[in-house]
């Protein structure tokens, strides 16, 4: 019983499934792979997060604490790299899982994925609302106060929920339901749409750069490191750096925990490897040139922000505009608006496209009900109860709950799906050392290591409520894991002698 818990999905099986009927044509080279990388990376990250990263955690040292969750991320996706370039299959960190640690692991980083996918989404929504809510502002229009945001937040500093005053985040319901409409009719992924997307996105990130450069004043970069350099706490007791109200870690690398939400997303590059034309060659390059361009982007973006504005007098909405704003210039925060609110939505159709895939790859596993979650639309040909359900799902919990909360739910969810990857790396290659590898991550096993290492101590610099957040989702995870995947899963099946492995 507890060995079958380990029983892995062999690579034969998951190479003979790639060579079926539906694969997807081999259209992507490594420049749209390295745009779609981008398109699913910048967004709220940058353009709302920064804002809560500078003001209550790392001060103007947020410039670093980009550069650490960049290089954590590096890492990682290394290794996601090494994978993708071994089964270029949809499905991603789960579907690695599945062939190197087992059915439980794949279960635990396909459930976790959801923190990754929906939540993020949910994460985003806020985030695209508070740039359409800021726009319209400047504007001189308001949305009514009962509809602008989440009924509740957390007090970091009492440890506590409030009320805000508000009913729900109106715009962020709105976003989903369009976008879950769209999502649901089929969008044609034309490489064009992506493409004119990310250029606004990047062109609006340059124009932050460019023009707000002469508008820093390098007095607001001293003290550079308000809260310090560290920031890491476990269950609450802080081991390095300052804390703050009810334990909660500050400092640059409490700052990276948070704005590490601005990373995610290079992995979706490694859920288009049917469709690259190379894979095991376009696939790493995609996934690490992305990642790099958006590192650099965003050490400019908040040297700027923070050199702008005094870390204290920063917006925790919308800091990019709004720093504009401060400088009395009205046009460029509503240019800076319209490219967030742009690359913002590019980021949740994304996300909102990536949840049902991860789902159906799970379905057809068995890992979950197939005749929902691989129900495909006869007409639009897309998986279209999966993908309600993810609408209803992010829509629900972006009228719930805040950004913040979202955000770093999000971001233990990820580190942890990381972390599992970095680890299934290093087994892989002690398990089925002679696999094909075009792509192996290099330095041996420094970079797996080293992943695992910095994404454990960005996890560890998040509040400690985001353990028991974690914790208490896995748990949930593993009801529905025992009562069903457990018997209906395919290395089940193979135990059963109902699916024949084929020959290595
Ligand atoms: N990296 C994505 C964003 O910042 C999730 O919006």
């Amino acid at each position: 019983m507890a060995n079958s818990l380990f029983a892995k999905k062999p690579l034969s099986l998951l190479l003979e499934e790639m060579k079926g009927e539906n694969r997807l044509r081999r259209v992507l080279g490594p420049v749209s792979l390295t745009s779609l990388g981008v398109g699913a990376i910048i967004g709220t990250g940058i353009f709302v997060l920064t804002g809560v990263g500078a003001h209550d955690k790392a001060g103007p040292a947020l410039i670093l604490s980009f550069a650490v969750a960049g290089i954590a991320c590096v890492f990682a996706a290394l290794c996601y790299a090494e994978f993708a370039s071994m089964a270029p299959v949809a499905g991603s960190a789960y579907t690695y899982a599945y062939a190197t640690l087992g059915e439980m692991f794949a279960w635990i980083i396909g459930w976790d994925l959801v923190l990754e996918y929906a939540v993020a989404s949910a994460a985003v929504a806020h985030g695209w609302s508070a740039h359409f809510q800021d726009l319209l502002k400047s504007f001189g229009f308001f949305i009514p106060h009962s509809f602008a945001s989440a009924p509740i937040d957390f007090d970091t500093a009492a440890g506590r929920f409030f009320t805000t005053g508000s009913y729900l985040d109106l715009p962020a319901i709105l976003i989903t339901i369009v976008i879950t409409f769209i999502l649901v009719k089929g969008i044609k992924e034309s490489a064009v749409f992506n493409t004119v997307m990310v250029a606004v996105k990047l062109v609006i990130v340059l124009f932050v750069i460019v023009v707000g450069v002469f508008y820093i004043d390098p007095n607001n970069w001293h003290p550079f490191a308000p809260y310090g350099y560290t920031g890491i706490s476990f269950f609450g007791h802080t081991l390095f750096g300052q804390t703050g109200s009810n334990g909660v870690p500050l400092g640059m690398l409490a700052g990276s925990g948070i704005i590490f939400f601005a990373f995610i997303g290079f992995d979706s590059v490694s859920t288009h490897a049917e469709e690259a034309r190379i894979p095991k060659k376009d696939v790493p390059i995609g996934i690490i040139a992305s990642l790099l361009i958006c590192t650099v982007l965003y050490i400019a973006v908040s040297a700027i922000v923070t050199g702008m504005v005094r870390y204290d007098q920063i917006d925790i909405n919308a800091p990019v505009s709004n720093a504009f704003a401060q400088k009395g210039l009205p046009m460029a925060q509503r240019l800076i608006d319209v490219g967030a609110i742009t690359g913002i939505t590019s980021v949740l159709l994304v996300m909102m496209l990536s949840q049902p895939r991860v789902l159906l790859a799970m379905a057809r596993d068995g890992m979950v009900p197939v005749s929902f979650f691989g129900a495909i639309h006869e007409k639009f040909r897309t998986p279209w109860k999966s993908t309600i359900l993810t609408g209803i799902f992010v829509g629900t919990m972006a009228t719930l709950l805040p950004i913040r909360i979202l955000a770093e739910l999000t971001n233990i969810g990820t580190l942890l799906a990381f972390v599992i990857v970095c680890t299934a790396v290093l087994i892989m290659r002690r398990t089925n050392p002679l696999a094909e590898r075009p792509f192996r991550a290099p330095l041996g096993s420094f970079t797996p290591i080293a992943g695992i290492v910095c994404c454990s101590i960005l996890m560890f610099s998040l509040p400690v409520e985001n353990w028991w957040r974690l914790i208490v989702w896995l748990l949930i995870g593993f009801i529905i894991y025992f009562s069903y995947g457990r018997r209906h899963c395919v290395t089940a099946r193979i135990r059963r002698g109902e699916v024949i492995v084929p020959k290595e």
